[in-house]
């Protein structure tokens, strides 16, 4: 029970790896915001935790909207009485195109998701982590936070971002016991990548992963779990992958 009793708010908790680290998290003993904008799922989520014995409640929010981080964030104080750990997870892909061309509104979109939307996330999280003395902030970036890839440049661009967005928060912060890492997952098995990419181009990511093959969610969910505990209580600042060896490379 490696965050027994602790409050955390998952967003993009509706699928993939939100919902892997969601459940991870209630597994080990956190009672979850599952968060999210798609309503079916993010209720589909928490009946997962609770059939499994866990403690989770569903809280629609867009987190690139400032207003809906704050009510999220009121909603798990409101609701199980403190915030001790965040994981802002909500991502899109984007448009595949190179920059030349690339869509304006495509590229609003996901800056205004992937990286402002973590922003907006931690503006509200951390004063609620120093009235509860302390937590863990684990922001989702990606291998593509740490080098490029053709024709994803708000995304890589949005992802590099919160690298240096945790670091700052990390600094800002460490003196208050709230500590801030951020993940960088390799390609994993999850509806994001694999409603964008057909058998072919599937197949060729797995080749780009010195392991052989594609991640799953619960791999992910497994370091972010150790993030948002206890055990990692000297880690702040710091960016981790899970990434299969693709940036050994
Ligand atoms: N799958 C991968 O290969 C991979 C690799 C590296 C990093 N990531 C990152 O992991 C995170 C999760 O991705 P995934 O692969 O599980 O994708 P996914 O599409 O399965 O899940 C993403 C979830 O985020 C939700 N979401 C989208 N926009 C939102 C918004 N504005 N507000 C709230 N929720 C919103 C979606 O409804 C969905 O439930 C993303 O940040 C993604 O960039 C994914």
């Amino acid at each position: 029970m490696l965050v027994k009793d602790k409050v955390a708010i998952v967003t993009g908790a509706a699928s993939g790896i939100g919902r892997a680290i969601a459940e991870a998290l209630a597994r080990a003993g956190a009672r979850v915001v599952v968060s999210d904008i798609s309503e079916e799922g993010g209720h589909q989520t928490v009946r997962r935790i609770t059939e499994a014995g866990g403690q989770a409640r569903f809280f629609k929010a867009d987190t690139s909207k400032p207003a809906d981080n704050e009510a999220l964030v009121a909603e798990a104080v409101a609701r199980f009485g403190a915030l001790h750990v965040a994981v802002n997870n909500a991502g899109i892909g984007g448009p595949l195109v190179p920059l030349g061309e690339y869509p304006i509104d495509g590229w609003d979109k996901v800056i205004a998701v992937n990286l402002s939307g973590v922003f907006y996330g931690m503006r509200y999280q951390i004063p609620a982590m120093k009235a509860a003395g302390g937590g863990s902030i684990v922001n989702m970036s990606s291998i593509l936070g740490q080098v490029g890839f053709r024709n994803a440049g708000a995304y890589v661009a949005a992802k590099h971002g919160l690298i240096g967005l945790t670091k700052n928060a990390a600094l800002e912060y460490a003196a208050d016991n709230i500590r801030v890492n951020v993940v960088g997952p390799g390609f994993v098995k999850t509806p994001l990548v694999e409603k964008s990419l057909d058998a072919a181009q599937l197949k060729a990511l797995e080749g780009m992963h010195p392991l052989g093959r594609l991640g799953e969610p619960s791999e992910v969910a497994e370091l972010v779990l150790w993030l948002a505990s206890d055990k990692a209580s000297f880690v702040t600042g710091a960016y981790y992958s899970v990434d299969g060896g693709y940036l050994a490379q």
